[in-house]
């Protein structure tokens, strides 16, 4: 079986692999690079525990091929922090709204409120509730986590919006 060289920029750095092409990026995330903060639940697309980011949008790793991510930039829960530590905008948020319990989905929800909000950039309470839908947490982490994104989508909203605000 012919394997497929890849390389693309995950977290910043570049890598390389050698790949078959029936790898998932999921799994070449996490079994060729060791980037284990993405999480694999469902292998179908339904959960989001294996949410991140290619090219700034977010994506199911587990539905999408590493050959696809050739000359990629890839971002994963591990590179959303500052090198110094500083969290992310999101994880401060999720972090004081304790919006995890057992952690499984807490990657793929930080990369999905990551992808929408955060750098300037804006969206709507409806933005975010529609893809905060794509995301189960399986032991009763709803409420935390629906108040960070409420957070995070009214920071989110520009000046205008909150003005006229459905917030
Ligand atoms: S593991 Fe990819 S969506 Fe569930």
């Amino acid at each position: 079986m012919s394997n497929h060289k890849i390389e693309l920029t995950i977290n910043g750095r570049q890598y390389s692999g050698d790949v078959e092409a029936r790898t998932s990026l999921a799994d070449f995330l996490r079994d060729d690079a060791g980037f284990t903060g993405v999480h694999l639940g469902c292998e179908h697309g339904v959960c989001g525990a294996c949410t991140i980011t290619v090219d700034g949008r977010a994506v199911r790793s587990c539905l999408m091929l590493a050959v696809q991510a050739n000359g990629a930039t890839v971002v994963t829960a591990e590179g959303l922090a500052a090198e110094d530590g500083t969290l992310h905008p999101v994880q401060q948020v999720m972090m004081e709204e304790h919006a995890l319990q057992c952690g499984f989905c807490t990657p793929g929800v930080v990369m999905t409120l990551a992808s929408l909000t955060g750098e300037g950039k804006q969206c709507s309470q409806a933005q975010i509730e529609g893809a905060m839908s794509g995301h189960i947490c399986r032991c009763t982490g709803y409420q935390g986590i629906r108040r960070s994104a409420a957070r995070l989508a009214y920071d989110a909203m520009g000046d205008s919006a909150q003005q006229g605000g459905d917030a």
